[in-house]
């Protein structure tokens, strides 16, 4: 009876020990990568170009193509489905990445970091200067 119970309670602590890490995990995931949105953006410079879930999953793609139609056709303004108008630059300038997320560091840095990707986009483009 006795040995019994050993062995649960042994199967018990043997199961928190395995699965802790996982939940340890979870916290993190959701915690760790959120990246800093600058107080009031959305109040002052309007909304993104995409929804904030579709503009995780495919921002990559979208700097993509902007990359090709700027370098290609020579065209700087984007109209998003919105219809809103977005300066195709990845270094400044209203309506564009940096020009609303001007804190690099803290919104697109921190969540590459925290996601180990490492773009080399800033390899030749400007990095923004930093306002706070
Ligand atoms: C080898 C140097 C180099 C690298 C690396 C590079 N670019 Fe560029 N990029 C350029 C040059 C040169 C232009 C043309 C500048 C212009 O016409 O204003 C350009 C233009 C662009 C433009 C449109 C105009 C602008 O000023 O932003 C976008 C958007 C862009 N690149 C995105 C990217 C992204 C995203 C990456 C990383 C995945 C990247 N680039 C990496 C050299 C580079
Ligand atoms: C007109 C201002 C504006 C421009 C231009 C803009 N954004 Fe945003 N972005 C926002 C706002 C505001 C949010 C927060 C949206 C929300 O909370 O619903 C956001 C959210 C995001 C998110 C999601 C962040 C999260 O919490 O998961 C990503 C990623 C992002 N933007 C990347 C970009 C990139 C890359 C570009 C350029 C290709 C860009 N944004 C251009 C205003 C902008
Ligand atoms: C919510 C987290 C998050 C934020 C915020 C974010 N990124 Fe990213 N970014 C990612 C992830 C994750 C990847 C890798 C996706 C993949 O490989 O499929 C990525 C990839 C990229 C790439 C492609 C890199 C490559 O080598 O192919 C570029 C360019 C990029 N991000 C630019 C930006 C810019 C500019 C900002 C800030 C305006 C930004 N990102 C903000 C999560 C984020």
């Amino acid at each position: 009876m006795n040995d019994k119970k050993l062995i649960i309670t042994g199967l018990l602590i043997f199961i928190v020990i395995v699965v802790s890490p996982f939940l340890l995990n979870m916290g993190k995931a959701s915690s760790g990568a959120d990246p800093v949105i600058p107080e009031g953006l959305k109040e002052k410079k309007g909304e993104c170009i995409f929804p904030k879930e579709e503009m995780k999953a495919e921002h990559m793609q979208i700097l993509d193509k902007w990359r090709e139609t700027v370098v290609r056709n020579g065209e700087r303004v984007y109209v998003a489905p919105s219809g809103k108008e977005f300066n195709m630059s990845l270094s400044s300038g209203e309506n564009s990445c940096i020009g609303c997320h001007s804190n690099k560091t803290e919104f697109c840095d921190r969540c590459h970091d925290y996601a180990s990707v490492r773009p080399y986009c800033w390899d030749c483009h400007n990095e923004p200067k930093e306002k706070n």
